[in-house]
């Protein structure tokens, strides 16, 4: 038996944990390591940053000084991010001199539409039929097959922004001008049945463990609600495949971090895979409040090299975000924000709210998420309806 390799030795709690970014994950990534005794810096330009707000420290500076990241890297122990586009430059600076997880190599495929499906592709997952679209010479090469299509910017979307629907060729070109000409993907507009996704965490020995698979409503674009159990709407089967392709995904980015895949789900029963993102993902909030160890926890265990137990899952869990759109009451005259009535959720029993400290509600805006618990899922989904109604959330069904 060929002895195993020798592990790197965890850092104990009190060790410094640092985070790039300071939005809501990057501040319950903050909580989760501050609940295993280890002290925290967040780096992120907003003076009012959610995660800057709770952390130890939050160096207040641009992702492009020099002088802050090498203080970061003085602070810190380690380094995680909690988003995609923290320029290479920042994360290459602070690896030269702590572990910096995930790596910048993969986090140079989650910051780009195609080379994410190239990797998809490469690992055996099917993707969207898409092209790529970098200049105006591959508009009029785009085949009829992709449209009606879906035009995505290449770099920088998130929650449905950087996208345009294009129903036909005629639409094409000015997608492409108003999305700013630069380099997309076209993808075709699939029938969905259901979107799913899997939050798989490996540690830098290999080691995988994965958090349940959810099932995940998207409205205008955004996440609306997620649920789990997973097994009962999409079947066992359909759930371990995209666990499997999750983990193939993982592996072989030699992927060290949390790592978020979602999926779709066709009207012919396919699964194919839509996109990555190198970090805990807003559908695994539930795991704060329905699991044993959250994403956050596995986040923060792979950047202190503490061993990996497979979450479980306490409880079926139904998740249900808080946009800004919920401060303003609709129809009103003078439509200015105005606190929704927590009382009334959290009357309820089951009912967690998690608020992310945003001064500011804005349409769209993630302002915070509700999680409910239940015996059983259409327990919980009764419950998670009437805190729905009780705060007047749309929630479509
Ligand atoms: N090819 C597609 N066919 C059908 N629906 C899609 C397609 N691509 C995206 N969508 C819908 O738009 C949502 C957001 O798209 P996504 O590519 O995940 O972008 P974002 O980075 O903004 O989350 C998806 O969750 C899905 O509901
Ligand atoms: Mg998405």
């Amino acid at each position: 038996m060929s002895a195993a390799a020798p592990r790197p030795a965890a850092l104990a709690p009190g060790a410094t944990l640092g985070v790039l970014g300071g939005g809501q994950l990057g501040r319950l990534f903050v909580q989760a390591a501050q609940r295993l005794g280890y002290r925290t810096v967040v780096f992120d330009p907003d003076p009012a940053s959610p995660a800057g707000g709770v952390a130890h420290l939050h160096l207040a500076a641009s992702f492009d000084d020099p002088q802050a990241l090498d203080r970061m890297a003085t602070l810190c122990d380690a380094v995680t991010l909690e988003f995609e586009n923290v320029p290479a430059a920042a994360v290459e600076r602070l690896a030269a001199r702590r572990p910096v997880s995930p790596a910048a190599s993969a986090l140079a495929i989650c910051q780009d539409r195609l080379l994410e499906k190239r990797h998809f592709a490469a690992c055996g997952v099917p993707c969207a039929p898409h092209a790529a679209i970098e200049r105006e010479a591959d508009l009029a090469a785009v085949p009829d097959a992709l449209l009606p299509g879906i035009l995505k910017t290449a770099r920088l979307g998130y929650d449905g922004k950087g996208q345009r629907s294009v129903p036909d060729r005629a639409a094409l070109e000015q997608a492409w001008r108003a999305l700013g000409a630069v380099p997309c993907v076209l993808e075709q507009r699939l029938p969905l049945a259901a979107e799913a996704s899997v939050v798989v965490a490996r540690g830098a020995d290999g080691a995988m463990v994965h958090l349940p698979v959810m099932l995940n409503r998207h409205h205008e674009g955004i996440l609306a609600r997620t649920e789990v159990p997973a097994e009962p709407a999409l079947g066992a089967d359909l759930c371990a495949q995209a666990v499997a392709a999750a983990e193939r995904v993982a592996a072989s980015l030699d992927y060290v971090g949390v790592l978020c895949v979602e999926f779709f789900w066709l009207a012919d029963g396919r699964l194919v895979a839509n996109e990555m993102a190198p970090r805990p993902h807003n559908s695994g909030h539930f795991s704060v409040d329905a699991c044993d160890s959250s994403q956050f926890d596995l986040q923060v265990r792979v950047l202190a090299g503490l061993p990996l137990a497979a979450p479980r899952l306490l409880a079926s869990a139904v998740m249900l975000n808080l946009l800004g759109d919920l401060w303003f009451v609709p129809g009103s005259v003078k439509p200015g924000p105005r606190e929704p009535d927590w009382a009334a959720a959290l009357a309820l029993p089951g009912v967690v709210l998690q608020l992310y400290g945003k001064a500011e509600p804005r349409p769209g805006r993630k302002m915070g998420h509700l999680t409910v618990t239940g015996d059983s899922l259409s327990q919980a989904r009764a419950v998670a309806a009437e805190a729905a109604s009780r705060l007047g959330l749309s929630v479509d069904g």
